[in-house]
Formats: structure tokens, sequence, C-alpha cells
């Protein structure tokens, strides 16, 4: 590929002194797990989210387990999401046992459409999870409005995007607990997984640092049943070098897309839709092409640009969701995002040339 959706090593170079210490000062000290690199990170990440507490974990799929089962939400339980998100969010919602129940996205931000959120709600219903796509926040007052009205937690999947903000507040600052992603190709990213619970609820902190480690609050004494979700301090080394550079590398992201959205003018895509209130953070920067999707992204493709649909299938299509006994068009605006939607690079290092590249490639699609 000339034109990869990411390369992390331009990143890489720029930082590489710092990080090449951050490395050596942990493994000269030989503590691996849960040290003091993840304990200042806790504090840091939960600084940067305007936030108490930050819990680091072993991914951003464990985050939102965590966040689960720190809520006591399990089998007999539904809880509230989008079907236009990657996997984990309802992976997780399954894994520990309850059942997830779909509504559908507002089709210009992709993300869950809150004018539909109450008449899904049951007297099972325990929590909602809004998914932060893309890297912009889902509408989050009337959301925490619902979730008050009727009792509900709100378990943020901020997974994508740190950073963001929502008249004024950060993504995963908002509801009851934010799950962080720092799998590497995120904006913030590590090097390997690596996965983080933010709160400003103390029982629900100490609930999930005792989870994260087997259930246990004090050695080999095991409260409840937890899991080994720990995170390492040589990740953790790596985000806080990484951490003092995000808002640049996110500035960076937005000085892209906002050239992306001048140079496409006037050609039949849809260009990133941002309300007012919301400050995006372009972990994807996603157009809509409404009948030509396939074919331009074959024709970016072929031309050595890395173009991709996130996501291809809506989560109510997905196999393993059979059961919940949803059928074609019982979501149709995130079938219809599934099917019309493309994603190509737009991480902070790519350059002007590249980004002309991309734009010449789209206009020579559409003239043909
Ligand atoms: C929306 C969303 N939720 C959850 C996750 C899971 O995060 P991780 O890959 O760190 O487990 C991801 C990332 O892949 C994601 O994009």
């Amino acid at each position: 590929m000339n034109t990869p959706l990411l390369d992390l090593k331009g990143q890489y170079r720029s930082i590489k002194p710092e990080i090449g210490e951050a490395l050596r000062k942990v493994i000269e000290g030989q503590d691996f797990i849960l040290g003091e690199e993840v304990r200042l990170l806790e504090r840091e990440i939960a600084e940067y989210c305007g936030l108490k507490y930050a819990v680091g974990v072993a991914s951003g799929t464990d985050a939102l387990i965590l966040a689960l089962r720190a809520l006591d939400i399990g089998p007999g339980d539904e809880v509230i999401t989008t079907p236009f998100t990657f996997f984990a969010t309802t992976e997780a919602v399954s894994l520990v046992g309850a059942k997830p129940v779909f509504v559908d996205i507002e089709p210009k931000t992709y993300n869950i459409n809150p004018a539909l959120i109450e008449k899904a709600v049951t007297p099972r219903t325990k929590a909602i999870i809004p998914v932060h796509l893309y890297g912009q926040c889902a509408d989050m007052d009337p959301i925490l409005a619902i979730a008050r009205k009727c009792k509900l937690k709100t378990i943020e999947d901020a997974a994508q995007a740190i950073g963001a903000t929502y008249k004024g507040r950060k993504a995963g600052s908002m509801g009851d607990i934010g799950a962080l992603s720092f799998f590497p190709s995120k904006n913030l990213g590590a090097f390997g997984d690596a996965g983080m619970v933010v709160t400003n609820d103390k029982v629900l902190a100490d609930k999930i640092r005792m989870l994260r480690v087997h259930g246990s609050a004090q050695r080999y004494i095991h409260s409840r049943i937890g899991m080994n979700s720990r995170l390492d301090n040589l990740q953790a080394a790596v985000l806080r070098v990484k951490l003092r550079y995000l808002d640049r590398w996110l500035e960076a992201r937005r000085n892209n897309a906002a050239y992306y959205n001048g140079k496409l003018k006037g050609l039949p895509v849809v260009c990133p839709y941002v309300p007012d209130y919301n400050v995006h953070t372009y972990h994807q920067y996603v157009i809509r092409v409404s009948g030509r999707m396939a074919g331009l992204s074959k024709f970016l493709n072929d031309g050595g640009i890395e173009a991709r649909t996130y996501y291809p299938v809506a989560l109510h299509q997905q196999e393993c969701y059979k059961s919940l006994g949803y059928r074609k068009g019982d979501l149709k605006e995130a079938e219809k995002a599934a099917e019309e939607t493309l994603a190509f690079a737009v991480y902070p290092e790519l350059e002007k040339r590249e980004m002309d590249q991309i734009v010449d490639r789209i206009k020579e699609f559409f003239m043909v």
C-alpha cells in the first residue's frame, strides 16, 4: 500500500528517544505488572478526562467487561446499545451473561439515536452503552436524561474517543463509567493491548481494582470471582510518553479532516458531520458514498490507497446474534451506514501530498 490507513512508524520515530528511555527505566527496575508507571498513568488519565479515578486494565474489551461486572450486570439483564460499533461493545455484554438490545443510529453522526432509546427500555434494562464512534461523542445529554428517568446506568464506550469533548466534557467522563482502549491503532496507542476504566465513583473504582486481580483486594483473599486483567508497566510507560503529545496529535487529525472536507466539496460524498456541541478526534475519517461505496473502495485499494468500512456488518446481523431475532430492515440506518461508509488515512503524520493523492484518486473515480 502506498497510503495505508495507519502508519505508526512516523509517530514512533518522532518520540523514539523518550520511548527508549521510558522502557529502559522499567526494564532496569524489573517491575512489570501494575507498578509505578501504571499508577502514574492512572492519575494522568483520570486528570486528562476530568475525573477522580482511572483503573488500568489489559484491554478496552476488559474495561467494558469489568465496568459491567462492577455494576452487577449479568444474566437476565438487558443492555441498550448501538448496532454500529466494533464487536467488543456487545461481546462484553454477552460475556457477562446479559442481553444486548440494539437501538438504531443517527444517520449523520453514526452514533446511537437518543430519540429511540426510551422505547427499548423494559423492566429488565439495566444500562445503556453509548459508543463514541470514530472519535466523536454520542449526544449524551438526552441519553443521561433517559438513564436518570429510567434508573439505568450509563457506560460510555470511549474506546475510540479519548480526548473528544461533548459540550466541553471529555469522552468517558459523563456516564457512571467510561471504557478506554489503548490498542496500538487507537489515537493513544500502546505497544500491545491495554485499556482503562475511568469513573468518579470510588466504590466502582475500588471494585474494578479488585476484579482486575482475581477478585482480590488483599493477597490470597478472594472476595469475588475476578479475572486477570492487569496493565503492564511497560505499556503504561509508553502511554505516559505518548499522552504528552496526544492533544497535538488530535489537532493534527482535525486539521487533516478539515483539509479533506475542503477538497472533497462538490463531489457526491458526504463528509463527517460534527454537531456544534462536539469536538471530534477523528480516530477514523469516514465518508458516506451512496450506492457506489464498494466501487470506490476497490478503486482506492487498487490504486494503493487503503480504504475500509468500519463496520461492514451491523451487529444485529452477525451470525452469533441470530438468536436475538433481529431481521434485515429492523435497524435501517445502521444497515445503510454499513453499506455506504468508507474510511481512509487521517493519521497525524500524513503529508499533504498523500492527502492530495487520495483526493485525486476519489475525483478520478467519479469522473470515469
Ligand atoms: C468501540 C470499541 N469498543 C471496544 C473496543 C475494544 O478495545 P480493545 O481492542 O482494546 O479490547 C474497541 C477497539 O478495538 C472499539 O473500537
